[in-house]
Parts: structure tokens; C-alpha cells; sequence
């Protein structure tokens, strides 16, 4: 992965392959942002001037590139905007700016990153923004990805550095972590379904748990799924030729404040099953594992980060398959926990695989489960591609995980859990069955999740299926494909937690 390092050097002094300035619209035009001073003095105070000649406005997203004056080191200015001009920009604008220069230097080796970032709270977005922004997927690629154009920037200086700034040196830490972390997660969500799959997954989670400390690892095969009683996940399984797992991820901490159980949905590959979802629906279900690479990733971020908390990561892996050996429509599952489910439809997978979960996480009687999970076509059509959705069985908390996640970058929304859904999920046959209204789809399918939540605990849920997988061009941080949404807010909640704050 790239490199980000805190430099003492001025802009104008550091060798690198491009100086990166950020610019902002200003009421009479384009202006600079702080940082980029000893880069305008090379240009005797007219940088502004030639960046709104080639048509630079300061707009969000915008990158223009121009050659450097003398006396620079390196041979090129790159200027990104960071939209309207401010006393002081926002984390996300600073993310946002990061990630578009580290994307638009894809090929070069090494940058200097001129930003208006001088705190803690704004080094850690610049960190984020460029580690984030420099992502790439090329495991898939012959080359492996040694195009030029593929080759992430290698090093990023944040230049202007103070001597010995210790808040920075940490600020540097944590977003180099949080990046490390969602990175992992994108790269499980862009691997392809054939190379991911439940066993794969949790050998990974075996492998990377063994080399993080204060992480332990359990697997549940299909044969220890069995004996357990675990007929949501093996019912989505059993259509498919790769058996599914129950992968536990716990990270202990000895003087922990309080306990959380994270949840995520794994279905490595989602095609609907008996009910076979059409062309067109398909093409992009790998995601369908985006909450379990969440969960898995959140916990080693608390891990990594040495949290006093204790958290455990629930990954529910199956891929659900239609064949001759698959759940039917009108099957019945035996759930963990002894529930009886009517499966009505077997593309509405992901809440029987969490249901398993839930009951299993709520034995071990955490402070609170939050799960995530790629659920609904509903919830993207309600809130679109950015958003995801909270639901949970306590308004407070509702209202805490929506603001802890808007706050952490990731726009979010609360949604409510009507009772009057809850009626037509009743089965003719069984506790319950998990189909319900059309409308509403996305709640129900929290309705759902909700009845196997122990009593007394307090839970969340996060359907992402919008913001899991970008499947428009990139923007600010954020690659096509993965996006490793939910990974900021369950670090964030680990984070409270261990603050006490929670
Ligand atoms: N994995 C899908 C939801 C999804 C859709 C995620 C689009 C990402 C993008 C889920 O398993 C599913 O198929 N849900 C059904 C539920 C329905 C059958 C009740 C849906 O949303 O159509
Ligand atoms: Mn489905
Ligand atoms: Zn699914």
C-alpha cells in the first residue's frame, strides 16, 4: 500500500514527482487554500492566476495540472478543489481532495501534499483521503497491475510538518489503520465470486487473525454448523458446491468498557437461488459479502488500534445457489436457537444467515449487536447509491449510530421499523416466514432481523446495499466496486465505546 509520512521540508523543497496544492471558489474567483504558499512564491504570487487560465474554479472533485515554476523540486503543480472557499474545511472536503490527488497521480511515485491541514482531526482526513484514493485492484490482472496507469502512488509527504508533533505522528497512525483496514475490505468485495468464496473467506480470517494481536479466530464448517443446529445459513448454502461457514472474530481487550458484537452479511455470491434472480441482477453480487468484510475489517482496525473494548465480528458465509440439493420456496428452516422460518422466497437470503448470527452473538450477551448487510434492493431504491440505512430496537441508539456514521464520513439515514409490516410475515405453517409487503421491503426485512434479537439487548442494522458497491465512475476517495462503507461507523462505535461515551 502507499505510504503517508509527515515531512518538515516545504512544499517548494521536497524532490517528488508533483506538489499537490488545494484551491477553493472564492467570492471574486478562484482562490488558494493554506499550504500552498512557498508553491505560490515559486510563482512570484500568481499560482491563482495561471490555475484560472488553464480553468481551474476550486470546485469539489476538480483536478487541473500545471507545470512547475523554478524553483521547485518537483516538476509539476497539481491543484484540487475543495469547493466553496472557508475558514476551516471540513474532514470530508479535506478526504475528498486527498483521495482525488492520489487518484489523478496514479503512475507517479512519489507526491507532496501542500493541504490546509494542520491539526490532528485534518492530518487523519488527508491520511484517509490519500490512502483511500490511491486504492487499486489488480490481484486479477496478468501484470498484476504493472501498467503504468494502475500503479498506485507509492509515497505520499504531508509537507510543512511541525518537528516532533506528536498529535500528527498519531493522527498519520490512525487514518493509515482505518485505510489499511477498508482497503482490506475492498479488496474482499472486488474479488470475484470464483476466488471467494465461504471456505476462502475464512481461511483468510484464519491467516490475518493469527498475525493480529489480541484476535482470535473460530470457524464453524459445515459439519460443526450441523451438530450446532444452524439451519439458516446451511439452508441458503445448501444449493451451492462450496459449504457455508459461521466465522467468529473476537478481540478482546483486559480492561474493556464495554462489549459490542458486529454481524455482516457473507453471502459470497448472491444469484437468488431457486428464486433465480434475472440478467441484469446479477452482475455485481459478489457484493453481497460487503457487511461481513466490514465486520471482519472493523474488528482488526480496533485491534490494530488497541482499543478498550471488547468487540466480536460475526461473519455469516454462505453463497446461495440454486440446484438440485437447494432450499426450495415453501422449505422450512429450523433456525439456530430453535425458530422455524417458511422460506417463501430464497433470493431474501441475507436475513436468514444473520438470523443464525443474531441469536449466536446474543448468547454471548453483548451491550449491543449492530449488524451489516447488503439486504435490500428496497433500501437502495429509498435512500439511493450513497446512503445506507439504520434501523434498530431503540430510538436513542438509532440516533447515535446515524450521527456517529454521518460523523465518521459515511452519510446515513434512520429509518423507522413499523409494526403493522410485521403481520404479513406471518406463516401458515411456521413462526414465521421471510417474505412480507412489497412496499417497505427494506424494513421488513429489519422487522425480520428484529425477532431474533435476544431481549434485553440493544441492536442495529445497517442495510448497505446501496453504498456497498460503486458502480458509477469514482469520486473523491471512492474507487468503482468496493467501497468498504460501514467500516468507519463500526470503528467509530468501537471507538465511543471505549471512550464509555456509548
Ligand atoms: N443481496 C440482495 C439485495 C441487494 C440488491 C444488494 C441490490 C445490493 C444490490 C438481497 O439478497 C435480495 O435479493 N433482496 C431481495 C429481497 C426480496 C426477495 C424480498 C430484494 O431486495 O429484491
Ligand atoms: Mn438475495
Ligand atoms: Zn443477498
Amino acid at each position: 500500500m502507499t505510504a503517508v509520512s509527515l515531512s518538515t521540508s516545504t512544499a517548494a523543497a521536497l524532490r517528488a514527482d508533483a506538489v499537490v496544492v488545494a484551491v477553493a471558489k472564492g467570492p471574486k474567483g478562484l482562490v488558494l487554500a493554506p499550504g500552498a504558499e512557498t508553491v505560490d512564491e515559486a510563482f512570484e504570487g500568481r499560482l491563482a492566476e495561471v490555475l484560472a487560465t488553464v480553468g481551474a474554479t476550486g470546485a469539489e472533485g476538480e483536478a487541473v495540472k500545471v507545470p512547475a515554476a523554478a524553483g521547485l523540486k518537483a516538476p509539476l503543480v497539481l491543484a484540487v478543489g475543495l469547493g466553496e472557499a472557508a475558514e476551516g474545511y471540513t474532514a470530508e472536503a479535506l478526504r475528498s481532495a486527498a483521495g482525488v490527488a492520489a487518484r489523478t497521480l496514479h503512475g507517479s511515485k512519489k507526491a507532496a501534499f501542500a493541504l490546509p491541514a494542520t491539526d490532528a482531526a485534518a492530518i487523519e482526513a488527508v491520511t484517509l483521503g490519500a490512502l483511500l484514493g490511491a486504492y487499486t485492484f489488480t490481484a486479477c490482472r496478468s501484470d498484476n497491475g504493472k501498467a503504468d496507469t494502475k500503479t498506485p502512488l507509492a509515497e505520499v509527504a504531508l509537507v510543512g510538518a511541525k518537528r516532533g508533533d506528536k498529535a500528527a505522528k498519531a493522527a498519520v497512525e490512525r487514518g493509515t489503520v482505518v485505510a489499511e483496514e477498508m482497503n482490506r475490505t475492498r479488496d474482499l468485495v472486488n474479488m470475484p465470486p470464483n476466488d471467494l468464496f465461504p471456505k476462502s473467506f475464512a481461511d483468510i480470517a484464519t491467516t490475518v487473525g493469527k498475525e493480529t494481536a489480541g484476535v482470535k479466530v473460530e470457524v464453524l464448517d459445515e459439519k460443526a454448523l450441523t451438530k450446532g443446529g444452524y439451519g439458516g445459513i446451511l439452508g441458503v448454502g445448501a444449493g451451492s458446491e462450496r459449504s457455508p461457514r459461521l466465522v467468529k472474530v473476537a478481540y478482546t481487550h483486559p480492561k474493556a468498557k464495554a462489549s459490542l458484537a458486529f454481524v455482516g452479511k457473507g453471502i459470497t455470491y448472491d444469484s437468488g437461488g431457486i428464486s433465480l434472480k434475472p440478467a441484469g441482477h446479477n452482475e455485481t453480487m459478489k457484493c453481497d459479502m460487503a457487511g461481513a468484510g466490514a465486520v471482519f475489517a472493523s474488528v482488526l482496525a480496533a485491534a490494530k488500534l488497541g482499543l478498550q473494548v471488547n468487540v466480536t465480528g460475526w461473519l455469516a458465509l454462505a453463497e446461495n445457489m440454486p440446484s438440485g440439493s437447494a432450499t426450495r420456496p415453501g422449505d422450512v428452516l429450523r433456525m439456530y436457537g430453535g425458530k422455524t422460518v417458511e422460506v417463501l422466497n430464497t433470493d431474501a437470503e441475507g436475513r436468514l444467515v444473520l438470523a443464525d448470527a443474531i441469536v449466536r452473538a446474543g448468547e454471548e450477551k453483548p451491550d449491543y449487536i449492530i449488524d451489516v448487510a447488503t439486504l435490500t434492493g428496497a433500501m437502495m431504491m429509498a435512500l439511493g447509491s450513497r446512503t445506507f440505512g439504520v434501523m434498530a430496537n431503540d430510538d436513542a441508539f438509532r440516533s447515535t449510530v446515524t450521527e456517529v456514521a454521518e460523523a465518521a464520513g459515511e452519510p446515513a439515514w434512520a429509518m423507522p421499523l413499523p409494526a403493522h409490516l410485521r403481520g404479513p410475515m406471518d406463516s401458515t405453517v411456521a413462526d414465521i416466514s421471510n417474505m412480507g409487503e412489497r412496499m417497505g421491503g427494506g424494513l421488513v426485512a429489519g422487522l425480520f432481523l428484529k425477532e431474533f434479537v435476544a431481549e434485553g439487548i440493544t441492536w442495529a442494522h445497517l442495510d448497505i446495499a446501496g453504498p456497498a458497491f460503486n458502480e458509477g465512475g469514482p469520486f473523491g476517495y471512492t474507487p468503482k466496486g468496493g467501497t468498504a462503507t460501514a467500516v468507519r461507523t463500526l470503528v467509530a462505535l468501537a471507538e465511543r465505546a471505549a471512550d464509555g461515551k456509548l
